[in-house]
């Protein structure tokens, strides 16, 4: 049985005011026991994460990392870095990053590493465009998302990641996928990695991320093979988080 997990992603957003008010609200709630719980945030605010949510059972990480492990890298972040922070996860391979930032499925695959030889938990995301899915390309795109992680570390590596199926169409945009096509990519992604190795693919969480709210999370919690949620803007909001949390916990 996979245990749910619902991270939030707060993107470029917060300041140590409002993050403090969040983290507070976070914490005083109940539901949190009966699923996992993490919060990515910026880099600046690992710190403030730390401080605030060690002890308390809700995990916290990063947006993204560098590919390298040091050295003349200005302005880039090491997994180390993270790790020396209490992070536990590390988001890679955001369609975010993947369109403005040149994260390749080359670079997103170094990452990946770069994230586990940090000891950390890669959430490593995949989607198609809206143009991708209308020409009926959804699974080719996942397909060939997910194959240039594993022909790089092999399947056992995904025993220690997380994977995100996050259509673009469907992230900021208020469009979620129905719980239906959020299944059929879960579903179909699943059986792909059973082909490499039944039991990870079994024990491997795939979150579904895009426009998830607290009036859609439960159907979508709901599907088989949909094991919790990446949410964006709905993380920034105590009692919204609080409540797609609860979904997850039912
Ligand atoms: P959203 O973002 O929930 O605001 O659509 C999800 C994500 O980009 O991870």
């Amino acid at each position: 049985m996979r245990r749910k997990l619902v991270a939030g992603n707060w993107k470029m957003h917060g300041n140590r005011a409002s993050n403090a008010a969040l983290l507070e609200a976070l914490k005083a709630s109940r539901a949190l026991d009966a699923v996992d719980v993490a919060l990515c945030a910026p880099y600046p605010y690992l710190g403030q994460l730390q401080d605030s949510l060690a002890g308390s059972g809700i995990a916290w990480g990063a947006q993204n990392l560098s590919q390298h492990a040091q050295g003349a890298y200005t302005g880039e972040v090491a997994g180390s870095m993270l790790a020396d922070f209490g992070c536990r996860y590390v988001i890679v391979g955001h369609s975010e990053r993947r369109a403005l930032y040149g994260d390749t499925d080359a670079v997103v695959a170094e990452k990946f590493i770069a994230a586990q030889k940090a000891g950390l938990t890669p959430i490593l995301c995949l989607g198609e465009t809206l143009a991708e899915r209308e020409a009926n390309l959804t699974l080719e795109v996942v397909s060939r998302q997910i194959g240039a992680v594993l022909h790089v570390t092999g399947m056992a590596a995904l025993a220690r990641a997380v994977i995100a199926y996050e259509p673009v169409w469907a992230i900021g945009t208020g469009r979620t996928a129905s719980s239906a096509q959020a299944q059929e990519v879960h579903g179909e992604l699943r059986k792909q990695l059973a082909d490499h190795d039944k039991r990870i693919a079994a024990e491997v969480r795939i979150l579904y991320g895009g426009s998830v709210k607290r009036d859609n999370a439960a159907e979508l919690f709901s599907m088989a093979d949909v094991d919790g949620g990446l949410i964006g803007g709905a993380s920034l909001v105590a009692e919204d988080f609080l409540a797609i949390v609860a979904a997850a916990a039912r």
